[in-house]
């Protein structure tokens, strides 16, 4: 794609539409949370969004848990601009951020195993990150038949 016409910036109140288009189209499938247009306007400064031509076209947030580790999630991109290395440009930017910040290790609870494994993120037992399971997992639906993986990357 143009990268001139591409780019991933902080998220604004103002997106919080988008994002929640970009992710219910994905939640519908049960492929990830669902995240409603109040939740994400009180984590907006967490997401970053991809913009091409003026339309946000895919998100990510990050979530902190300690001062050394650190969740990506929320990534989605929209269905037609998928496998254009747009996915790859939010982690990109989140991992900068995090990295300024001192976070050591950060990980993600996915179904897309290909495409983290694709940008060095490893599989690892999901019982190394206790915080994540007690904090969002007791409110999941899918909590008691999760088919999601962990992986992490070391920053
Ligand atoms: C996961 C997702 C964000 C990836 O975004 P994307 O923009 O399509 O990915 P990219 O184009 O940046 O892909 C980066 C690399 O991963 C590979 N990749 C991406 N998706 C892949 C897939 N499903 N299977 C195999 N490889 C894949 C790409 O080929 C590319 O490889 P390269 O290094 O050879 O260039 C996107 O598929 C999506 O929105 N999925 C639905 C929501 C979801 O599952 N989110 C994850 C929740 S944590």
């Amino acid at each position: 794609m143009e990268q001139a016409e591409l780019f991933v910036r902080y998220a604004r109140l103002v997106d919080a539409a988008a994002i929640a288009a970009i992710t219910a189209e994905y939640a519908r499938q049960g492929i990830m949370l669902e995240r409603s247009p109040d939740n994400i306007v009180e984590n907006i400064r967490n997401f970053f969004v991809a913009e091409y031509n003026g339309e946000v076209i895919g998100c990510c947030a990050i979530a902190f848990y300690t001062q050394k580790l650190a969740e990506i999630r929320s990534l989605a991109v929209f269905n037609r601009y998928k496998m254009k290395g747009i996915g790859r440009l939010l982690v990109e930017k989140a991992e900068v951020v995090l990295r300024e910040e001192g976070v050591k290790e950060v990980f993600v609870l996915t179904l897309s195993r290909e495409f983290f494994s694709r940008i060095g993120y490893s599989e690892i037992r999901k019982e190394y990150f206790p915080q994540k399971i007690w904090k969002d997992c007791t409110h999941c639906p899918k909590l008691m038949a999760c088919d999601e993986i962990a992986m992490v990357k070391t920053l």
